[in-house]
C-alpha cells in the first residue's frame, strides 16, 4: 500500500487555491443522467471518487472527458438501467445516482452501498421519499430495483436532514408532475450547488441551503455550464494544517457562509482570520487555546467532516477539549493512531471523547483508518518533531487532490512512497 513519509517540524504557510468540493461534485455528476443532453463543469477536483462516478456514467453509456479540472458528460444516450455492484461496494455515496436514474428511466436497479468505516450508513429515508414520489421499490438479496409506476410530486418531512437523502429526492423530483416539498431538508452548501446547477439546466428548485425546499417538476431540460463551489473541509483542513504549525495561510476563493461554522471553531482556539476580497487569510495562534466542548452537527453546525482534524489540533492545546460526534456512530478511529503519535486521548463513551494537550507530538507508523482520519493523521504528522509513516493513505486520495503537492508547495518535508507491487503491476 502507498504511503506519505512526513517529516514534522516545518511551518505550513503560503497561497493555497484548490479545486472544487468532492462533496458538491459527487451529486452534481449523478445529475448530469437528467438531461439527455450535454453538461460542462469546471473547477472539478482530479480524486479518485470523482473517477468512480465517470466509470459509473461511462457504464451506462454516457460520454464523459475530463481534463485539466474540466468535466464534460453528454448523456444523450443511456443504454444500461442497472447500476454495477462494484461502484456502489467501492463508493458508497454512489447511491446518489438512484434518483437522477429513476428522474429519467422507467426503471433501475442498484446495490445497497452497505456500511462504511465510519458507519453503518443507512438508506431509508432514501427509500422512503422514493416510494413518496410514487417510485415502486423492491429489495432482494442486496439489491435496490426502482419502478416508475408513477413520479408525482409530494410533500416529504425527514425525520434527519439527512444529505444523501435530500439530495436523492431533489434528483428524483425534477421531473415529477407537479410540486414536492421538502421539510427538514439537510442545508450543506453542497446541497444548494446541486440546486443551482440543476436550475442552470432547466430545473424549477427553490430553498436549497434552508431546510424548507420545492420543487416544480419539469419536463424538458437542457445542456448547462457550471463551476463547483470551493471545499470547505479541503479548505478548513489545511487552515488546520497552518493553524498547527505556526504557519500564515492565504486562501484565495472561499464562500463567508460555508466558511463560518469551521473559521468560529479557529477563532476559539486563538487563530486569527480575515476575509479578503474572495478568500481569507489565517494567522496562526501563538498559543492553542483548548474548547470546552466541539459537537458536530448538520450544517450550519460545526461539519462532522472537520471533527478530526480539528481533533490534531486540539491535541497540541493548552488544555482538554472534549469531542462529541453526533453524526455518525463510529467516527474516532483517528484516536488510536493519533494516541501513536503520542496525543492524550480518553474515551469516554463510542462517541464521546476526551482530548488533553500535550507539549509536543512524536513521530511513529500510523495508518488511516478513513478518509477524514487519514487527513488528520497527515496534519498531526506535520507537527510532530520526527519522522511519520502514513500508510493506507488511497483512503486521503478519495478526498484531496494531490495533498503531498499541495502541502510540499507550502513548506511541508511530506513524499509519497507509491506501493512497489502496484509500480512492478502485481
Ligand atoms: C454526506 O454523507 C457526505 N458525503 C459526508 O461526507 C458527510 O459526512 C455527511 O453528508 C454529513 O454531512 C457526501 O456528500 C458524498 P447523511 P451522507 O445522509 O449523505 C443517517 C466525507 O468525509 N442516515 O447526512 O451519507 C446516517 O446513518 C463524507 O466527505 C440514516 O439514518 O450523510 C448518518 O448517521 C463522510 N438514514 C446521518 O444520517 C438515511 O437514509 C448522516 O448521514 C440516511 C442517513
Amino acid at each position: 500500500m502507498s504511503k506519505y513519509i512526513i517529516r514534522g517540524g516545518n511551518k505550513i504557510e503560503g497561497r493555497l487555491d484548490i479545486r472544487g468540493a468532492k462533496n458538491a461534485i459527487l451529486p452534481i455528476i449523478a445529475a448530469t443522467i437528467l438531461n439527455e443532453n450535454k453538461s460542462t463543469i469546471h473547477n472539478v477536483p482530479d480524486i479518485s471518487d470523482v473517477y468512480v462516478m465517470i466509470k459509473i456514467l461511462e457504464s451506462i453509456g454516457c460520454k464523459v472527458d475530463y481534463k485539466y479540472g474540466t468535466l464534460v458528460v453528454d448523456s444523450s444516450n443511456i443504454n444500461s438501467m442497472e447500476i454495477d455492484e462494484e461502484y456502489v461496494r467501492k463508493m458508497r455515496s454512489s447511491i446518489i445516482v438512484m434518483g437522477a436514474m429513476i428522474g429519467r428511466l422507467d426503471y433501475t436497479k442498484i446495490s445497497y452501498p452497505g456500511g462504511c468505516a465510519i458507519g453503518s450508513r443507512p438508506i431509508d429515508l432514501h427509500l422512503k421519499a422514493l416510494k413518496q414520489l410514487g417510485i415502486r421499490i423492491e429489495e432482494e438479496s442486496g439489491f435496490i430495483s426502482c419502478y416508475k409506476d408513477k413520479l408525482v410530486g409530494n410533500t416529504i418531512t425527514f425525520e434527519f436532514p439527512s444529505v444523501g437523502a435530500t439530495e436523492n429526492t431533489i434528483l428524483a423530483a425534477v421531473k415529477a408532475k407537479g410540486i414536492t416539498k421538502i421539510c427538514n431538508a439537510a442545508r450543506e452548501p453542497e446541497i444548494e450547488d446541486l440546486q443551482n446547477f440543476l436550475n442552470k439546466m432547466g430545473a424549477k428548485i427553490k430553498g436549497a441551503g434552508t431546510s424548507y425546499i420545492e420543487i416544480e417538476g419539469v419536463d424538458k431540460l437542457h445542456e448547462v455550464e457550471h463551476a463547483v463551489i470551493p471545499d470547505r473541509i479541503a479548505i478548513g483542513t489545511y487552515m488546520v494544517a497552518s493553524a498547527m504549525t505556526g504557519g500564515k495561510l492565504e486562501v484565495d476563493r472561499v464562500v463567508v457562509p460555508h466558511m463560518e461554522p469551521i473559521c468560529d471553531k479557529l477563532r476559539d482556539v486563538g487563530c486569527e482570520i480575515e476575509y479578503t476580497k474572495e478568500g481569507l487569510i489565517l494567522k496562526s495562534p501563538k498559543t492553542i487555546q483548548a474548547i470546552d466542548l466541539v459537537r458536530t452537527a448538520p450544517h450550519p453546525g460545526f461539519p462532522t467532516d472537520m471533527q478530526a482534524q480539528l481533533m490534531a489540533l486540539m491535541t497540541l492545546a493548552n488544555g482538554t477539549t472534549v469531542f462529541y460526534e453526533t453524526i455518525f456512530e463510529n467516527r474516532f478511529m483517528h484516536c488510536a493512531e493519533l494516541i501513536r503519535l503520542g496525543a492524550n486521548i480518553k474515551y469516554i463513551t463510542d462517541n464521546i471523547c476526551m482530548v488533553k494537550g500535550v507539549n509536543s507530538l512524536h513521530g511513529a507508523k500510523v495508518k488511516s483508518p478513513d478518509l477524514r482520519g487519514g487527513a488528520s493523521l497527515v496534519l498531526a504528522a506535520l507537527a510532530t518533531k520526527g519522522e511519520t509513516e502514513v500508510s493506507n493513505i488511497y483512503h486521503v486520495e478519495r478526498g484531496y487532490e494531490n495533498i503531498e503537492n499541495v502541502l510540499r508547495n507550502l513548506g511541508a518535508n511530506i513524499y509519497k512512497v507509491e506501493d512497489i507491487d502496484k509500480i512492478k503491476g502485481y
